[in-house]
């Protein structure tokens, strides 16, 4: 269950309640003129709407609702219970969090409610089903958005009391938990569930929350606090459904976001959101990583971008601008992989505190000739020539990408073999291989059906958790290819090594044993001649049961082992990179695979041009072309078609060309 909508909602997160009605008056004048029809409202109101316990104030988002439907603009309406109004900590201190050092903390900031504290669940249930009850039936109401955001951890005693109950349930018995945990290691065997603590700074941990000395115990807490805070999304959903039935129900989630196993939430979600804020410097596959991640939650189904800045962040140290033509190629870049809302943070730039320089649409002077303003309403006039013709489509990949946050955090709580190794760096390197070959790909659970695809990508897949060893030697034994990587098939779901040979459960697709693995520092690189690569990280020594060597290492003792290999498995294959290697050499890997099975997209050697495929609910295919560098891209079109936002046609094998950063989205003949 989507918002149904004629066309990409364009606009984004609102504060009127920070205005007289003189600006907001303003403010909606340039809306028109940008061509912003959806307005996400409410995500900072409880303090108003709500001023005291017993008192509920709906006077102003009343008129904030009521102005949007005047003016045609719909409504992504949030519950606002991720920033508390400063009463509710004053009355209920339990509501504030104790953090890993376990300090109590006092009012402050927001995200900052404990996620089992029974007054926070009333209360933000309390606000959520009054706004329910209020709005259900607003003309303006699109969607709604519950809480913001959700993240963090508490280590209260009543999260610690959950935590048990969470265990009990889990496990059943000390026993079972005892044999889970290995809880025998360090003399730890548990007589009683009161005996367990909560892993943090003042028990299990030491030098942070990646340390620890039961990964078990810290991996159950991870999962718990997931679990917990999807308890408080399920208890503001139920109340809201049993006023509105029918309006879908999100929360803005952040993409490649380590605390939360967004997998475990998406089947309660009626559709996907997230916020987009890349890293400096990320490369344009990073941002498409996360926005396939997220379109994997719900099976491949589209997702909202529910913000993205539209000029700077404020919250970093230094926050750079994006360059003319950035945004539209980064709103086209997340409309290419499966966004059917493109909105920012924010509308209007807060006058105080810590967001004041964050980018707006509309900045403190007010101004429509500024050249954000320009380019946001560039976009908002090409999102209506698009018109409906993106929306509800589907990627038809042929690739999936195994992504799985119970290995992400078993690899980066391990001690040993190695803290270098950051899962999302692994596992971009193998994504970023097969998009720039021009693959599209899904980013998938472990537990998705695998038949559709041709090639299944399983980096860094440190823990094998139920049929899947299965699954995957399925799909090589029907001609499929499976890869997957160094520090792979280890553990299993209680992060228990494996009593068998590395890589576990995979060994048999892989067709090889391990027994020995060297761990160097970063800066330590090793030769991989056949693909003129460098190894680094980890050199797990290989031996071939079964595989033929594709390439070795080059120096040291294990000099002329395999670092990569293919193993036949049916009528497919299974290959394993031992080492790290660099992009160079994970991209001739990567080629090779997907060469095998027809992949290679029309301009896979048109450096920095990105391609991406999807399929519209009426059959039309449509091909995003972005060109991510600051030169034109001179192609010959691979087939004719029309762009959809220009209407010119160009013919197959005529010459195709590309502004610096430019975008096409061709509807293919
Ligand atoms: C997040 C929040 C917003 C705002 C932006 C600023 O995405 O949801 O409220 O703080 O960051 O980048
Ligand atoms: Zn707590």
């Amino acid at each position: 269950m989507s918002p149904s909508s004629s066309k990409i909602p364009y606009g984004g997160d609102y504060n009127p309640e920070q205005w007289p009605q003189e600006v907001r008056d303003a403010d909606h004048r340039l809306f028109t003129k940008a061509g912003i029809d959806t307005l996400t409202v409410g995500v900072f109101t409880w303090s108003l709407t709500q001023p005291a316990e017993d008192t509920y104030d709906f006077t102003d988002l009343d008129r904030i609702l009521d102005q949007a439907a005047a003016e045609g603009r719909q409504v992504c309406l949030a519950t606002g219970t991720a920033a508390m109004p400063p009463w509710i900590a004053r009355k209920y201190p339990e509501v504030n969090r104790t953090d890993f050092e376990g300090r109590r903390h006092r009012y402050g900031q927001r995200h900052n409610f404990c996620p089992s504290s029974p007054a926070y669940r009333g209360l933000a249930t309390g606000i959520a089903a009054r706004l329910a009850e209020r709005y259900a039936d607003h003309p303006a109401l699109l969607a709604w958005h519950i809480n913001n955001e959700y993240g963090g951890v508490c280590y209260c005693a009543l999260c610690a009391e959950a935590f048990r109950e969470w265990l009990r349930d889990k496990y059943d018995s000390l026993a079972a938990l005892n044999d889970a945990w290995w809880a025998t290691f360090w003399s730890h065997r548990f007589t009683d569930w009161a005996e367990i603590e909560p892993p943090n700074a003042l028990t299990e941990h030491w030098r942070g929350p990646d340390h620890t000395a039961f990964q078990g115990i810290t991996l159950d807490y991870f999962r718990f606090t997931t679990d917990a805070l999807l308890g408080c999304f399920l208890a503001e959903k139920e109340v809201i459904r049993a006023h509105d039935p029918v309006t879908p129900v999100t929360t803005n989630f952040m993409g490649m976001f380590r605390p939360l196993d967004y997998h475990r939430w998406a089947p309660h979600l009626d559709f996907a959101s997230w916020d987009s804020y890349p890293p400096l410097d990320a490369p344009p596959t990073w941002p498409a990583l996360a926005h396939d991640l997220m379109r994997g939650l719900k099976d491949g189904a589209p997702f909202w971008l529910m913000e993205q800045t539209p000029s700077t962040t404020a919250c970093r140290d230094v926050n750079p601008l994006r360059r003319p033509g950035e945004l539209r190629l980064a709103t086209f870049q997340a409309i290419a992989h499966g966004a059917d809302a493109a909105l920012y943070f924010q509308m209007r730039a807060s006058r105080g505190a810590c967001e004041k320089y964050h980018g707006a649409v509309i900045g403190h002077a007010g101004r429509d000739d500024t050249r954000v303003f320009r380019e946001v309403a560039e976009i908002g006039r090409e999102l209506e020539v698009l018109a409906d013709a993106s929306l509800g489509a589907r990627t038809p990949a042929r690739t999936a990408l195994l992504f799985d946050w119970d290995s992400w955090w078993a690899l980066e709580i391990s001690d040993g073999p190695s803290r270098p190794v950051k899962y999302q760096e692994v596992v971009h390197a193998y994504y970023r291989a097969a998009r720039e070959a021009g693959a599209d790909v899904d980013v998938v659970p472990h537990t998705a059906d695998l038949t559709p695809y041709d090639v299944v990508l399983a980096p860094a897949l440190h823990m094998v958790k139920g049929d899947l060893a299965a699954r995957l030697e399925a799909v090589a034994a029907r001609g499929g290819t499976v890869l997957t990587t160094f520090l792979s098939g280890r553990v299993d779901e209680h992060d228990r090594a494996f009593l068998a040979d590395v890589p576990g459960p995979l060994a048999p697709l892989m067709g090889i044993r391990i027994d020995e693995w060297d761990a160097r520092p970063p800066e330590f690189t090793q030769p991989v001649a056949e693909l003129a690569s460098q190894g680094r990280l980890v050199f797990e020594i290989v031996r071939l049961r079964g595989a033929e060597t594709v390439a070795t290492y080059g120096s040291d003792f294990y000099a002329g082992t395999p670092a990569v290999t293919r193993n036949r498995y049916g009528q497919g294959e299974g290959w394993y990179i031992a080492t790290a290697l660099d992009q160079p050499g994970v991209n001739q890997v990567l080629r090779r695979v997907l060469a095998r099975h027809d992949l290679i997209g029309p301009y896979a050697d048109q450096e920095g041009l990105e391609t991406a495929a999807r399929t519209a609910p009426d059959g039309s295919r449509l091909l995003f072309l972005l060109n991510h560098t600051a030169e034109p891209a001179r192609l010959t079109a691979h087939a004719t078609a029309t762009d959809l936002l220009t209407g010119k046609q160009t013919e197959a094998g005529a010459p195709l060309t590309l502004d610096p950063r430019g975008v096409a989205v061709l509807r293919l003949q």
